[in-house]
């Protein structure tokens, strides 16, 4: 996960991985919780017929509208009254006392933003629906996976990938 100096999170390395690994889902209905650039979105949008994007960041959301018709300015999946097959987020993940990159700050443990965007997510979804989220070995995930659960997920982890500093990570979350 990189700081840049753009507007809006330019597709890194974690996207990438993420982008890979959703490239063979299939359904009907998609949300992408802080699209970004939408390239996870744009993904989604060929195997799934409708697909939403949200984000906080406005300037994010102009970028993604250029692909994506359902581009929505909100807290996690809070304005989406709407019910999903698959809702995936490239969580911001990384530790940090303050708030100053939405993009990349997940607060406490790296979890307390992510935690925020899961409860959020976790009432969007149709039965048997799936919530993928990628967070990274940076953040204390095993309260992630704790969280999902309690909110009646079976929980996998999915995949992985080492990088030099971290370890991404694919976390798969079903309706129990
Ligand atoms: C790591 S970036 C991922 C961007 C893109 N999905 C990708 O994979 O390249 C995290 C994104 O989440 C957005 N974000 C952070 N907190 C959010 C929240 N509470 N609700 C919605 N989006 C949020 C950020 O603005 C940012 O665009």
């Amino acid at each position: 996960m990189q700081k840049e100096s753009s507007n809006y999170y330019v597709p890194s390395e974690d996207s990438i991985f993420f982008d890979d690994y959703l490239k063979n889902k299939t359904g009907q209905s998609a949300l992408d919780i802080g699209t970004g650039s939408g390239i996870l979105a744009n993904t989604l949008s060929k195997n799934f017929a409708f697909v939403v994007a949200t984000d906080i960041n406005t300037v994010a959301l102009v970028k993604a509208h250029e692909t994506i018709d359902n581009c929505i300015c909100c807290n996690a999946a809070d304005a989406v009254h709407a019910s999903f097959d698959l809702i995936v987020c490239n969580l911001p993940y990384l530790p940090s006392d303050k708030l100053l990159d939405p993009a990349i700050d997940g607060l406490h443990d790296g979890t307390e933003i992510p935690s925020v965007i899961i409860k959020s997510a976790s009432s969007r979804l149709e039965k048997n629906g799936k919530m993928v989220f990628l967070t990274s070995s940076l953040a204390k995930y095993d309260s992630l996976i704790k969280l999902s659960e309690s909110l009646g997920f079976d929980v996998t982890i999915a995949a992985k990938k080492k990088l030099f500093y971290e370890e991404l990570i694919i976390i798969e979350c079903t309706k129990n």
